[in-house]
């Protein structure tokens, strides 16, 4: 299994949204059965809680599921449990690298989610907690997405050629 790791602050607005949005993708592409998706925070406000408010209407809003999801600390183990470790946002990035220590010092694994969209200049996905503004969140994470599941099929296929 391929497993993939989002990475936010809170673990309750961007992170769960990728993760479900993610998911939904990998049903529609009928790829659950090869890649799994989790999500997790720097942060231990929230642990165990459903995703805001935000996050939960606008995925009823798009028919996407989101049950089971809950806030949950990164821990340092993540690092070796999933192939991809995608930060929402810079200082996501950095808090993951300082956690895991030297071994994840220039791997390619940990990286920005907005890295996956070098069109759009910007470097983070912006934080609804203070900007209310789950829409476009969903936009960026929702092409994002799209684009991670392009580059793991990719990346799998040229390892399965190698
Ligand atoms: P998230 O947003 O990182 O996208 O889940 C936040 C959620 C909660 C807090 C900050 C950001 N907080 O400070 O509680």
């Amino acid at each position: 299994m391929i497993s993939v790791l989002f990475v936010c602050l809170g673990n309750i607005c961007r992170s769960p949204m990728a993760e479900a949005v993610f998911r939904q993708q990998l049903k529609e592409r009928q790829m659950e059965h090869i890649i799994e998706a989790d999500s997790a925070g720097t942060g231990d406000w929230h642990l165990g809680k459903p995703p805001h408010e935000g996050t939960r209407s606008l995925l009823e809003r798009y028919g996407i599921p989101y049950d089971g999801i809950r806030a949950r600390q990164v821990r340092i183990d993540d690092y070796n449990d999933y192939d991809y470790i995608v930060c929402m946002d810079s200082n996501n990035e950095r808090d993951v690298r300082q956690l895991f220590g030297s071994k994840s010092d220039g791997h390619t694994k940990v990286f920005k989610f907005m890295e996956l969209l070098p069109e759009i200049k910007t470097d983070d996905v912006p934080d609804p907690y203070y900007t209310g503004n789950f829409d476009e969140v969903y936009d960026l994470v929702s092409q994002g997405c799209s684009r991670l599941l392009d580059k793991i099929c990719e990346e799998q296929l040229n390892r399965t050629e190698a």
